[in-house]
């Protein structure tokens, strides 16, 4: 007898930041009705099997599921024609940034290069399968370097290391050179150092994606995928954050979602924040506090939960929404305070290389010949 296999689902993210209220803050919500309506249509002739559409402070947030798998020219084009007419409202609206993300006139058959960010996943779904989506503003990809190693090799953090057979096995992280445009591949736990030794140097080495070493998913799917779009290496000057997102599927062998939530229960520093220079606490928050506010920022993770169905959405879950996450929003509210009272000083200003855009070139120009050598 023939053994077919059921159609794999792929959950796609792809988002951008096409215009906000009050400078950087938040989205237009008809900005998002818009996009619901677009995305809507497409569902209707088949594109998508189901979408979600949310923002993330200034960043619209298309969420979908289709059959087409990762990296498709509809689904893309479907996302791009989304946020250009977006933007095109964004203009008559007079919203703050419009069509800020949108680098190119013409569409390549991919988002990919021409401002958006994206995170695909393509897999055989599971009886039930949980997915978080996470999605952070005001900070760059590498951020997700410490929450996703937390979940996926940090006993401390996910239990299951340990306990879960499964995921005693362990997992396997696709590490990205965003500057030198390769990859290399660790295996945890044998491999932990060698990981932590590059994943540490966060604005160049960002993990991409993870895999599951113990067979309870195929070893060739991914369980997370993080968005690499790298804003400021695409346009050659500064056009705004690369602001991340990123998808973890969850539960039976993988960590748990409570242990893929541990991971934001404390406030990590992040590069980002005001004018995309300067390193301050990442806050875990609720769709209640979904905005930048002081110093732009603090920059601020979001994250909702889904059950993913037959390529249908269930859900979402408001994943910060839990007094639980107090401790951690008061305490990073509290870092906040400490590095601004650093000002324009370093380790709250980045260091002159990682700074997004900078008056430096023409204050060097103003005073190159005012140095004098000294022994
Ligand atoms: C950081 C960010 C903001 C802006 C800042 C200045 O990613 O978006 O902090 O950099 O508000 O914006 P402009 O130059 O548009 O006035
Ligand atoms: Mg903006
Ligand atoms: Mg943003």
């Amino acid at each position: 007898m023939l053994d077919i296999m059921p159609q794999k689902t792929t959950f796609s993210i792809i988002k951008a930041d096409v215009g906000s209220i009050a400078g950087h803050q938040v989205v237009h919500p008809r900005l998002e009705e818009m996009a619901k309506e677009s995305l809507e249509e497409a569902k209707s002739i088949g594109v998508l099997e189901d979408f979600y559409v949310t923002h993330c402070g200034d960043d619209l947030e298309l969420i979908m599921t289709h059959r087409l798998g990762v990296d498709n020219p509809k689904v893309h084009e479907l996302a791009w024609l989304t946020f250009n007419k977006a933007a095109e409202e964004a203009k008559n609206l007079h919203l703050y940034g419009a069509g800020q993300d949108l680098l190119v006139d013409a569409f390549a058959g991919n988002v990919r290069g021409l401002g958006p960010g994206s995170a695909e996943i393509e897999f055989q779904e599971r009886p039930a399968e949980p997915i978080a989506v996470f999605m952070m503003d005001k900070t760059e990809p590498g951020t997700f370097n410490f929450p996703v190693y937390r979940m996926f090799a940090d006993p401390f953090c996910s239990a299951g290391l340990i306990i879960d057979t499964a995921m005693h096995e362990g997992f396997r992280f696709e590490v990205w050179d965003i500057k030198a445009h390769r990859r290399v591949f660790f295996d945890c736990p044998e491999e932990m150092y060698d990981l932590l030794a590059f994943i540490g140097t966060k604005g160049q080495y960002v993990i991409k994606r993870v895999y599951a070493r113990s067979g309870k998913v195929p070893e060739d799917e991914p369980v997370a995928c993080v968005s690499t779009d790298k804003l400021s290496q695409i346009a050659g000057k500064y056009v705004g954050k690369d602001d991340p997102v990123a998808l973890v599927r969850s539960q039976s062998g993988l960590p748990a979602m409570g242990e893929v939530l541990e991971a934001w229960s404390w406030p990590f520093m992040a590069a980002g924040w005001n004018r995309g220079s300067h390193n301050g606490p990442v806050i875990p928050v609720s769709m209640r506090d979904n905005r930048v506010s002081r110093f732009d920022g603090p920059p601020r993770a979001f994250g909702l939960g889904f059950q993913v169905g037959d390529a249908k959405l269930v859900g979402p879950v408001d994943l910060f929404d839990d007094p639980a996450f107090e401790p951690v929003r008061r305490e990073a509210a509290e870092l906040a305070d400490y590095m601004r009272r650093h000002g324009p000083f370093e380790p709250h200003r980045l260091p002159m290389d990682e700074m997004e855009y900078t008056t430096m070139p023409q204050l060097m120009a103003k005073v190159k010949d005012r140095w004098e050598d000294v022994a």
